[in-house]
């Protein structure tokens, strides 16, 4: 431990969420900050949503320079900010707050998080036809960035009413109109026969459960781009069998990792040292 380089000018960051021990943005946001020998320190907080309210009061008294925000704040903590950026107004989520001089200020991450990995396959969702499986946080924020630019978005979700509210919530906000359906066999066969982008946002395949996916081998083509915002196993089921299938694939860890540089350059100002990132959440998580 790093304890004695700690002085009283040491900035705290942070993340806030419920749980929180299992996350690795600790050890990714502190590996980058000793990378830029940054005088800052990022520790996890476990608050429950009933200490919501006070956890931002107390970042505002305690002068905690920014947080992240997990399950299940991230969209119960928009009524606690000072000001939401539009991007993150539009997604109704916020993972990222910045306290400017007592003024907290919320930002949404996720999506472009998403999105870079994304472009860096040489993937351009403009014209595509993309499937979201689930309708909870994370896939709000992809769902709105991939409409945003240009794809045909249909969320499949095993509550249907739920991914209705949704959708219209998205729509509303993007104005373009977007497609959802109950998750069942049927209606999965139907809209895979044609999609171009598949999008896992349900939790389905991770650690401990690796062997499950919601997609059948049968449904994954060639060509085909396969994401999954499942980090643990770092390769899940369905990113194994999309690869073997000759779809692109993009792992969760790359999502975390993109969002978590893209937090760390709203606390600090400056460009974040990606490769250490990935390489300190990939030493976590043991790949
Ligand atoms: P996040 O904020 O990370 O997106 P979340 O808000 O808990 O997480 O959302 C998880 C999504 O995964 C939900 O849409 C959930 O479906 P329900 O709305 O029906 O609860 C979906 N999900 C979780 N486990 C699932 C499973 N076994 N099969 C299908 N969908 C599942």
């Amino acid at each position: 431990m790093l304890n004695e380089e700690f002085t009283g000018k040491t900035r705290i960051c942070g993340i806030i969420g419920d749980p929180v021990e299992h996350s690795i943005s600790p050890v990714m946001h502190n590996a980058a900050f000793k990378k830029l020998g940054l005088d800052y320190l990022y520790l996890p907080f476990h608050v429950q949503p009933e200490n919501l309210r006070r956890a931002m009061e107390g970042m505002r008294g305690l002068n905690i320079c920014g947080i992240n925000v997990t399950i299940p704040h991230k969209i119960e903590v928009l009524q606690y900010l000072d000001a939401v950026d539009p991007l993150a107004a539009k997604i109704g989520a916020v993972n990222v707050v910045v306290n400017s001089g007592g003024l907290l200020q919320g930002f949404n991450t996720d999506a472009e998080g998403f999105l870079q990995p994304l472009l860096e396959k040489k993937v351009d969702p403009r014209g595509k036809r993309a499937v979201i499986l689930g309708a909870g946080g994370a896939s709000r924020a992809i769902a709105y960035i991939l409409s945003e630019h240009g794809s045909d978005v249909t969320i499949l979700n095993r509550t249907s009413g739920k991914a209705i509210q949704f959708i219209e919530a998205v729509s509303q906000t993007t104005g373009k109109i977007m497609g959802t359906m109950e998750l069942n066999e049927m209606n999965l066969s139907a809209v895979m026969a044609v999609a171009d982008i598949l999008v896992n946002t349900t939790s389905v395949g991770m650690s401990p459960a690796n062997n499950e996916t919601l997609v059948t081998r049968a449904l994954l083509r060639p060509g085909m781009v396969v994401a999954d915002v499942v980090y643990n196993p770092s390769k899940t089921r369905l990113l194994m069998e999309a690869e073997k299938a000759g779809a692109v694939t993009i792992g969760g860890l790359e999502m975390l990792v993109w969002q978590g540089a893209l937090s760390f350059e709203k606390w600090t100002g400056l460009k974040a040292p990606l490769e250490e990132m990935r390489k300190a959440a990939r030493k976590a998580l043991k790949v």
